[in-house]
């Protein structure tokens, strides 16, 4: 399975910390915050890694991960999304470099305590489709919020007023290769992008969604509040595994 690494995007939320650089590249405790995702991915079994950024910064990452050796790695690919387009958009860039394999997405301001690699190992075995990690959390109407009945997900809502559940989605994605089809088929949504939501969706339309409850705790990072919680979830985590 390959793995793409979202690191695109304005980070409005967090201006003017972002004026002069990409969020992802602001500090999560002690490393950049695209470290994060990509050692997710490299933990969980996924070596072959494309990191999707865009802006005035692009070139920044190149700079701080280079070939990825601060994870072991041999070599990262890179590609340069030139719009503000959304998730799917940013996505759709990485169809050449999939080359029809699988694939595991995560967002670049996505951080997690555990691991994905067992949801990634099932993911392998799944005949086909998408699978998706959910996690309970107290303000779900900040995310894409999943629908459950029994134990299917029957519908996702991007960001609703009144959620119908309090899973979220999280910015973690497995996909086959039809997931490049739908993003194709898909038209902006009223903030003007391409959502990942739609896509996930067609899956479910189409009854090839799975989803996995996601172990330890998530957050993302790119609003003041949730960038200062990932931080000190970060160093408490530190401090008690050493
Ligand atoms: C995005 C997705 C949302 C998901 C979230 C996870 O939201 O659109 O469905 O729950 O990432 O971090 P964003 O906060 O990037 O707008």
């Amino acid at each position: 399975m390959k793995g793409i690494v979202l690191a695109g995007g304005l980070g409005t939320r967090l201006l003017p910390l972002t004026k002069i650089t990409n969020k992802h590249l602001l500090p999560i405790y002690d490393r950049p915050m695209i470290y994060y995702p990509i050692q997710t991915l490299v933990d969980a079994g996924i070596d072959d890694i494309l990191i999707v950024t865009g802006g005035k910064h692009a070139g920044d990452f190149l700079e701080l991960l280079g070939n990825g050796r601060d994870f072991g790695l041999k070599h990262l690919n890179y590609t340069y999304q030139s719009g503000e387009g959304g998730i799917a958009e940013a996505l759709g860039l990485a169809e050449h470099f999939s080359e029809r394999e699988r694939i595991c997405v995560i967002l670049g301001d996505n951080l997690i305590e555990g691991s994905i690699r067992d949801a990634v190992d099932d993911f392998r075995e799944q005949p086909r489709g998408a699978k998706i990690l959910l996690k309970q959390v107290p303000d779900a109407e900040r995310f894409g919020v999943a629908e459950l009945v029994g134990d299917r997900v029957i519908g996702i809502e991007e960001k609703p007023a009144h959620p119908k559940s309090n899973y979220a989605v999280t910015g973690i994605y497995m996909y086959d290769e039809t997931v490049f089809d739908k993003i194709h088929g898909l038209t902006p949504s009223q903030r003007g992008e391409l959502e990942i939501t739609d896509v996930n969706n067609m899956f479910i339309e189409e009854g090839t969604l799975s989803f996995a409850h996601l172990s330890g705790w998530w957050t993302d990072a790119g609003t003041f509040d949730s960038l200062r919680r990932a931080s000190n979830l970060v160093s408490e985590t530190r401090r008690t595994q050493g």
